[in-house]
């Protein structure tokens, strides 16, 4: 049978290059990093698309850290926003499908208390959760074979040749490595989610219908607990942990930082959530990460 064709773009960061690995074997994949392809340059996406027509689309990438989007917004529009538009635009010209990714950070600006379901108003307050969510906007208007999926907060480990990205249990681990402390918000509560219980499901998530999904892990605890929880899983001991883990209450004080998000939509089309502390456990023990 012959192989589908999955193109996609910001293969050299942290979720695209697992995901290009993963599906090697089983997708014809066209990996584009950023010197093959800068998605800014429209001319390129919709000669490089249309070259190698692909069923599906995975564009990962984005301007994906909140300073840089805050330092320079004209740019993050032009990469999260415009590119994202332009390859729907060339999407629906070739028939593809697409998947765009945008992210917890859309709910940021919110006072009202999480979790958030999909149909929940939005209310960005940084550049990156505005141009993600003026993006998702402007593409579903453009293209109806569109998932778009928001995500929580990944984390995953060191790998070889893959980059890792700035996450909790990374940087929970080397606060103990370096033995500097870190302060963590008691006041900040949202998903921690294993990069591969994303990636284990993007099967069936291009089964599900188009439209605009919540996906991560379920997570009551505060950012400081579980980072607490992660360390304590890893084995490190308490007089450590408390050493180098402390408590910022003062952050998010007046107003909790809740991103906590509602999984209840793709849960109900089969799609099987865990909690961040399962999530936890099960990284480390599939990276043998205990010590
Ligand atoms: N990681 C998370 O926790 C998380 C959570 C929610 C949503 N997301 C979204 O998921 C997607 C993937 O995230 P990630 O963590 O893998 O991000 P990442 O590691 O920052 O990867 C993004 C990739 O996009 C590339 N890129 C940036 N500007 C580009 C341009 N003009 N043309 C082509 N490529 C460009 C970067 O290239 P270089 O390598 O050359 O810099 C990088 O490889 C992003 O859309 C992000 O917003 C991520």
């Amino acid at each position: 049978m012959k192989k589908k064709k999955m193109l996609l773009t910001g293969v050299n960061g942290f979720l695209c290059s697992r995901v290009a690995k993963y599906f090697e074997e089983k997708y014809h994949v066209i990996p584009l990093t950023r010197k093959e392809l800068d998605i800014t340059n429209h001319k390129e996406a919709e000669r490089i698309i249309k070259e190698n027509n692909p069923n599906i689309i995975f564009h990962a990438a984005a301007m994906s850290a909140t300073l840089p989007c805050e330092n320079n917004p004209e740019l993050a529009h032009k990469v999260n926003l415009d590119a994202a538009l332009n390859i729907a635009r060339v999407a629906k010209e070739t028939k593809a499908k697409m998947l765009f990714l945008s992210s917890e950070q859309v709910f940021n600006g919110n006072t009202n208390e999480g979790p958030y379901g999909e149909d929940d108003k939005a209310v960005p307050s940084t550049v990156y959760g505005e141009t993600k969510l003026k993006a998702e906007g402007l593409l579903r208007k453009e293209l109806k074979e569109l998932w778009i999926l928001r995500l929580s907060w990944m984390f995953g480990l060191p790998e070889k040749n893959v980059p890792n990205n700035p996450n909790l249990l990374w940087k929970s681990l080397k606060a103990v490595l370096t033995n500097q402390p870190i302060k963590i918000s008691t006041n900040e509560y949202r998903g921690i989610t294993y990069v591969y219980d994303l990636i284990e499901n993007l099967e069936k998530i291009f089964d599900l219908p188009y439209g605009t999904y919540h996906f991560g892990s379920v997570n009551e605890e505060s950012t400081y607990d579980t980072a607490v929880y992660i360390l304590n899983k890893i084995g490190i001991s308490k007089e450590i942990i408390d050493r180098v883990i402390c408590r910022d209450d003062e952050k998010h004080r007046d107003q909790k930082r809740d991103l906590r998000m509602d999984y209840n939509k793709i849960i109900s089309k089969g799609i099987n959530i865990r909690t961040s502390q399962e999530s936890i456990d099960r990284a480390i023990k599939e990276f043998d990460f205990k010590l």
